[in-house]
């Protein structure tokens, strides 16, 4: 019998030590290292009964005969506009696909929804839960009004289970396990949850995409520091990697990706989530708006992109007189340290003192924006908010700000401008842009520099 091998493998990363560490060295988390038994990369082959097989010789093929078997490898479309979006057009046959997000962020929700919108359009769907029973998945479809779509329920938690459940009957086009977290499998003694059980798990589930040719997509739970507890190590080893996020005081969800091997990684699709399940959203700047009238100051429109979709986006600025001695900088789905750039640039270049102040920072709608083409609608809702001037509800901003204060262009100017004439603005203040790349229908005032922009709102 082989030798029992006993190893501290980091919860945090799957980094592997020999003794117990207080901190790993790898990712640097504390107390971070637990026992377990076995575990190892290579155990996971044991799970198709690999041990000891004799040699197979592989096939090489040349590159361009393969073009024709690609062709005949089309995506698996899930028929949810959104959800197509942000995997690049579909799911994609043999690929594995892990889903991760806060518990009760809706996971469960979209990816019944998909399952059971592929399953009516004729596709082999198989539902594997490891968190609720037969029953209760049950009850959530008819919940959302899906009880009649044919897929495939099972609740079950052991690897081993699966791959046989799986191999009994044609091979199915989707597999959903929810979650990674609940799956065990013999091979590995550590406890469930484990690194060591997690990796081994998701390795066979992923093996068994590639063999098969199944789109496997396993959800993930994510833990309060932001990481996918052990499915961190799992993100290596599938094809894309999408979060579903959002926060509980808001209805709408983002679902976003974050490593896609057939497609982009800046799209974002857009749910809200209703009574009866979630909603897509076609038309997402809508949402982030805010109700706007216009007439109260510290509210600019920033037209914003994600990915390849322009988006208009509210952002909120409130500069109050401080009572404290250091003055409070607050930020919600904005960085903080781009705030302190942005209040910086304004006091050397514009002569504008936030030192007195403290200042508040929201963008409408709980949205998380990460571009720094909305420093400039940063900026107007800040000067916009002290000096107590609205800015006028038909205008939008955006452009990147530099340290010296000039205003920078952006990509897709043309597209945010055509976004915002859609939606009724009438005026547009960003850098100066090449000639033809505005819709007619909109006025454009060019900005060099960030004290342009504050010299116009003083005068309005
Ligand atoms: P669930 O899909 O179970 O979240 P997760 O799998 O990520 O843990 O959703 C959590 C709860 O929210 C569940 O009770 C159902 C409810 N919910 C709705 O009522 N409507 C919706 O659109 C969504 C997404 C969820
Ligand atoms: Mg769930």
């Amino acid at each position: 019998m082989a030798k029992r091998t006993t190893q501290f493998v980091c919860q945090s990363c799957g980094a592997v030590s020999p003794r117990w560490v207080g901190k790993c060295e790898a990712c640097g988390a504390w107390n971070s290292f637990v026992e377990e038994v076995g575990g190892g990369v290579g155990i996971g082959s044991a799970v198709f009964g690999q041990k000891g097989r004799p040699m197979r010789k592989g096939r090489v093929v040349p590159l361009v005969e393969l073009s024709g078997e690609i062709a005949q490898t089309p995506r698996l479309e899930s028929g949810i506009v959104e959800l197509d979006r942000v995997t690049g057009g579909g799911f994609v046959r043999g690929s594995a696909l892990l889903v991760g997000g806060d518990p009760g962020i809706g996971k469960s929700t979209l990816l019944i929804q998909a399952a059971a919108t592929l399953a009516r359009k004729g596709a082999r769907v198989v539902y594997v839960s490891g968190e609720e029973a037969v029953a209760q998945v049950r009850l959530r479809a008819e919940r959302l009004g899906l009880s009649d779509a044919p897929v495939s329920l099972a609740a079950e938690t052991s690897v081993e289970d699966i791959l046989t459940t799986l191999a009994d009957g044609p091979v199915p086009d989707l597999v959903v396990i929810d979650s990674i977290q609940t799956l065990w499998t013999e091979v590995v003694e550590s406890g469930p949850g484990t690194v060591t059980q997690v990796r081994t798990a998701a390795q066979a589930m992923v093996r068994y995409a590639k063999e098969s040719g199944a789109t496997v997509v396993l959800v993930g739970h994510v833990t309060k520091d932001g990481s996918i507890a052990g499915p961190r190590v799992v993100e290596h080893m599938v094809d894309a990697v999408l979060y579903f996020e959002g926060d509980g005081a808001h209805h709408f969800r983002v679902l976003r990706s974050v490593k896609n091997r057939f497609g982009p990684t800046d799209e974002i699709g857009v749910f809200e989530m209703t009574g009866g399940g979630l909603r897509e959203v076609p038309n997402p700047s809508e949402l982030f708006m805010g109700e706007r009238d216009g007439s109260s100051a510290g509210a600019a429109v920033f037209a914003g992109m994600e990915g390849t979709r322009p988006m208009l986006v509210e952002i909120q600025a409130l500069v109050a007189p401080t009572s404290l001695g250091t003055p409070r900088r607050a930020v919600v789905g904005w960085d903080g340290s781009r705030l302190a750039m942005i209040l910086a640039v304004l006091e050397a270049h514009c002569g504008v003192r936030f030192g007195q102040h403290d200042v508040y920072l929201a963008v409408a709608g709980g949205l998380r924006i990460q571009e720094p083409a909305a420093d400039l609608a940063v900026a107007a809702a800040l000067v916009s908010s002290l000096a107590g001037t609205p800015l006028g509800h038909d205008c939008v901003y955006f452009g990147e700000v530099s340290l010296s204060g000039a205003v920078r262009p952006v990509a897709h100017a043309a597209a945010r401008l055509k976004e915002a004439e859609k939606l009724g603005f009438a005026r547009a203040v960003g850098p100066k842009l090449a000639s033809g790349e505005a819709p007619a229908g909109l006025r454009r005032a060019a900005v060099a520099q960030l004290v342009d922009l504050v010299t116009r709102i003083a005068a309005d």
